[in-house]
């Protein structure tokens, strides 16, 4: 059924529409924003109180009226609206403030949309998806003075237009993706107060000296907006600004003393650019409003100058740069002083004894310096103090009694320095403290029963210090102890059995004490800890067979102790990366498990236990009778030796020419990382081409066979130091590279789970690598899919491998220690056993071979040990 249209129709619908406001009661202005809640999806009903039988919009949600009931403001700032912007706000002639920021008005802004909108001097759309271009025509708005399009995604060069703005003061384009560079036109808006332009991708650019004529100009911030060369000069005749912010750039050069002109200037930031040479020296005196400096993670040198510390600063942080010399006094003399960071400096001298009593102090970092004498007395006299972060410096003394005050700390770490003397009893027990770090000093004394008020306690870190006496009942009542590492002391006594509460521990690390008596019973309650280490104490007694229970713990060293009686057949239980008993008391059989050659250091030096495994005892208490039987040996085989030496010389240099084998053996080093059943020479003489499994960019892949049954896939790279000598540049890469291959492997090779691949060993020449892996028989799960047999795989296998291969990766993220991240899982380095099971492959390994200049794009990298390096 067609309907026709009346051919007026068009004409009738006009009529209708000018008649409309007069048929209903509201009036023009009202029924236009009548047009625009039209145009808006608005799921809140935040525009339900838009009635069309008021008589004017002056009630209504987010309108504003002046007296003649005229709209003059609209303010509908985040009230989840959708659609495109309402270009018919611009029919209401008194109109002078929109607010729709914080929306999801998704369209362009064209250029007719805002034209229009002549008496608009506030327009903010901050935090919405408008998208396209700048709209150049804006400047035409006579009384435009705020423009905020922060937040969306607006794209292409800033218009020469916005040279023009007649009257604008606030700009704000951050975050956007804006392109080209900062232009110097907009050096030309005279009446420009706020310039916000930061976090855009913009080209590289230099500062536009242009800025410096915007006489009024209050904000400059330009983060993230990859600028280039040297701050101009002329940045000093913006004697009203009161914020510059240069941050995350690749500025260049010295800081120019012009910026000591810049006399209202309150928050300086510079951080994170190239800046060199000296801070200014002088006229710092001159800028009385500064109260935050922030010049950190440049390469700045040379010495704090004395007169910018006499100015009331409240936070310095000049860390991570090269600055020498002492902290001047005059830092101490600031009222509002809270926050001081300088780690990674050279800094020397004593911290000012002032420090702290002028002002309430929160922050100190001065990690990494090479800071001497004690730590001031009035440190914490404003009671405000969270962070003492001392590290690695020279600060000698004691801890002052004062502190025992200061209830506020949260993190005191004070490693690697030299401090003396004992803990004031009063220190063990702030109420909020999580990390206490004394490792690497000279402290003695004990650990007193106060610690039982710090029950935030997270971390107690003590070690290679003097301390001694017993362990505190009280240690056992802090909850939310996560690591209690100790190792290196003198502590000595039972442990209270009391520890056994601590139901948060991960990491006990007691060695190297004279710690006594047994394990306490009901250490099942460890349930998260993964690592138990009393190696080398006065412990005794039987090896309780609850740490079988203990399913997180993967390192487990009981070594150097006296303990005695049977070894738990339950440690079967553990998938242990190091599994230390030696150097006890213990006897009867080793649980079968681990009854094998490769653990043969986990249990020697425990007399009893000799002839579970063969050679046991071969290199501990019966040494000499070793000794005697080899040189015997020796001797006999010598002799033969000779001849079948001879004879085998013919063969093997036979075969070593035909294989073109162009390795030199005597050259290979071996890192092993589990016990071996099999040596590398097998390995080598395995690597066919009739056994080559697979082969990609880095090299190939072979199934060898070893002569005890078991099979193994051994990865053979190509090229190391070789293939990179062309280029000076490439060869200092390379050898960077080199080194954190192998580090990268020395961690892959300790970690041991069911879902990642195991290690077990790599060879190395200057030639190449070999990697020798556990063999996985179903390959690897990208070429299984993209094969004929992906007909195998089930929704429940499936399943299965997407689960295993999580619980890979959540124990590489979060119980690795340390964390590893992956960088680039893909079905490609998810290989599959037998029954499917998933395992995680493919470490490090392709980034040595990438920057030898491979042009392999695919594969993977341990991208921080330490587990703070983002994916990329
Ligand atoms: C609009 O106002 C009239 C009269 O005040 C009322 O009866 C009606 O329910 C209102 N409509 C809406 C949608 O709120
Ligand atoms: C907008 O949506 C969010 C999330 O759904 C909600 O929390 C918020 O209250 C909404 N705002 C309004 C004004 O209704
Ligand atoms: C804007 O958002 C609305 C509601 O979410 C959607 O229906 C519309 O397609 C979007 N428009 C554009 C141009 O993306
Ligand atoms: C905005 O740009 C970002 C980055 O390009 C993109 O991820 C996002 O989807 C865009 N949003 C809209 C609404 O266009
Ligand atoms: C900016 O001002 C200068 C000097 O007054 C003038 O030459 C230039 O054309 C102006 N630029 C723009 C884009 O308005
Ligand atoms: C511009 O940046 C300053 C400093 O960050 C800020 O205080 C101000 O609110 C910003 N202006 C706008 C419109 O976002
Ligand atoms: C703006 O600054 C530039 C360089 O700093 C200067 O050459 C120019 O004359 C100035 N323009 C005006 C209008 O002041
Ligand atoms: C410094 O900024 C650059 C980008 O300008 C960034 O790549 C780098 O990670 C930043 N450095 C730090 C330590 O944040
Ligand atoms: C650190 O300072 C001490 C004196 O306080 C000095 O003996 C030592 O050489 C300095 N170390 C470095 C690395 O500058
Ligand atoms: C305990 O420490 C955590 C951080 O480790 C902190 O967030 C929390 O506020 C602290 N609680 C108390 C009571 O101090």
């Amino acid at each position: 059924m067609v309907r026709h249209r009346h051919p007026h129709f068009h004409l009738l619908l006009s009529l209708l529409l000018l008649l409309l406001p007069l048929i209903l009661s509201v009036n023009e202005e009202g029924f236009y924003l009548q047009r625009a809640k039209l145009g808006f999806d608005d799921p809140n009903s935040v525009l339900s109180n838009w009635n069309s039988t008021d008589d004017t919009p002056c009630k209504w949600n987010g309108v504003v009226c002046d007296s003649t009931s005229s709209v003059t403001s609209l303010d509908l700032s985040s009230s989840n609206l959708s659609g495109p912007f309402p270009s018919i706000l611009c029919r209401l002639k008194s109109l002078t403030f929109i607010s729709l920021y914080d929306n999801f008005i998704n369209s362009t802004l064209s250029e007719s949309d805002l034209s229009m909108c002549h008496s608009l001097e506030h327009l903010d759309l901050a935090q919405n998806y408008l998208t396209g271009a700048l709209p150049h025509r804006l400047p035409d708005l006579p009384n435009l003075k705020y423009l905020d399009l922060t937040g969306n995604n607006f794209s292409g060069n800033i218009p020469e237009s916005f040279g023009t703005f007649p009257s604008l003061e606030v700009l704000s384009l951050v975050e956007n993706l804006i392109e080209g560079t900062i232009p110097s036109f907009l050096g030309n808006i005279s009446t420009l107060k706020q310039l916000n332009l930061s976090y855009n991708p913009f080209s590289p650019g230099r500062i536009p000296p242009e800025l410096g004529n915007l006489s009024d100009l209050q904000v400059l911030w330009l983060t993230e907006t990859n600028l280039v060369g040297e701050m101009p000069n002329s940045l000093g005749r913006l004697g009203r600004l009161t914020d510059l912010d240069l941050a995350y750039n690749s500025l260049s050069g010295s800081i120019p003393s012009s910026i000591t002109e810049l006399t209202s200037l309150v928050q300086l930031e510079l951080y994170n650019n190239s800046l060199t040479g000296e801070l200014p020296t002088e006229g710092w005196s001159k800028m009385t409003s500064l109260r935050r400096v922030d010049a950190s993670m440049n390469g700045l040198t040379g010495r704090i100058p004395v007169e910018l510390c006499d100015l009331p600063l409240e936070s310095l942080n000049l860390y991570e740069n090269r600055l020498e010399g002492g902290l001047p006094d005059g830092i101490a003399n600031s009222p509002n002083l809270y926050e001081l960071r300088l780690f990674q400096n050279e800094f020397s001298g004593e911290l000012p004894s002032n420090l702290g009593k002028n002002s309430a102090l929160r922050w100190i970092d001065v990690s990494t310096n090479n800071f001497s004498g004690g730590i001031p007395e009035n440190l914490c006299s404003g009671g405000a103090l969270e962070d003492l972060l001392l590290i690695e410096n020279s600060f000698t003394g004691r801890i002052p009694v004062s502190l025992t005050e200061c209830r506020s700390l949260l993190r005191v770490r004070l490693r690697q320095n030299r401090f003396s003397g004992e803990v004031p009893a009063g220190f063990w027990g702030l109420p909020h403290v999580s990390f206490l770090e004394f490792s690497g000093n000279e402290f003695s004394g004990g650990i007193a029963k106060n610690i039982a008020g710090a029950s935030n306690l997270s971390q107690l870190i003590l070690s290679e210090n003097n301390f001694s006496g017993g362990l505190p009942e009280e240690i056992g009542f802090l909850d939310n102890l996560l690591e209690v590492s100790i190792n290196g002391n003198k502590f000595s006594g039972p442990l209270p059995s009391s520890v056994v509460n601590l139901g948060q521990l991960v990491k006990l690390d007691l060695h190297g004490n004279e710690f006594s008596g047994g394990i306490p019973s009901g250490v099942r309650a460890w349930k998260k800890l993964n690592e138990l280490n009393l190696a080398n104490n006065g412990f005794s007694g039987n090896i309780p067979e609850e740490i079988g229970d203990l399913s997180d713990l993967n390192y487990l060293d009981l070594s150097g102790n006296q303990f005695s009686g049977k070894i738990p057949v339950e440690l079967q239980n553990l998938k242990l990366n190091r599994l230390n008993l030696s150097s006890n008391h213990l006897s009867g059989d080793i649980p079968p498990m681990y009854a094998k050659g490769m653990y043969k250091d986990s249990f020697s030096g425990n007399p009893g236990l000799c002839g579970d495994i063969e050679g046991l005892c071969d290199g501990s208490g019966v040494k000499n009778r070793g000794y005697i039987w080899s040189m015997r040996l020796i001797f006999v085989l010598a002799g033969l030796v000779l001849i079948v030496g001879v004879v085998l010389f013919y063969f093997k240099y036979e075969k070593f020419k035909k294989a073109k084998k162009s390795i030199d053996r005597s050259k290979w080093t071996l890192m092993s990382f589990h016990k071996l059943g099999f040596s590398e020479d097998e390995i080598m003489d395995a690597l066919d081409e009739d056994n080559v499994i697979g082969s990609g960019s880095s090299g190939k892949v072979y199934k060898v066979v070893l002569s005890n049954g078991e099979v193994v896939a051994v990865k053979k790279l190509w090229g190391r130091s070789k293939s990179i000598t062309e280029s000076s540049d490439l060869e200092k890469g390379g050898s960077i590279q080199d080194n954190s291959f192998d580090a990268e492997v020395e961690t892959l090779g300790k970690i041991r789970h069911k879902n990642i691949v195991k290690l077990w060993c790599c060879c190395t020449t200057k030639d190449c690598q070999l990697l020798v892996y556990e063999y996985m028989p179903n390959g690897s799960l990208g070429d299984l899919l993209h094969s004929t047999k992906s007909g195998l795989l089930d929704w429940p296998i499936r399943f299965k491998i997407a689960m295993d291969s999580a619980e890979g990766l959540s124990y590489l993220h979060h119980d690795s220690v340390p964390p590893i991240v992956h960088r680039d899982v893909k079905s490609n380095n998810i290989l599959l056993d037998v029954e499917y099971g998933a395992r995680v492959a493919d470490f490090g390994v392709a980034k040595a071979v990438d920057a030898i200049g491979k042009g392999s794009k695919s594969m993977s990298v341990i991208a921080g040990s330490c587990g703070y390096i983002a994916p990329g």
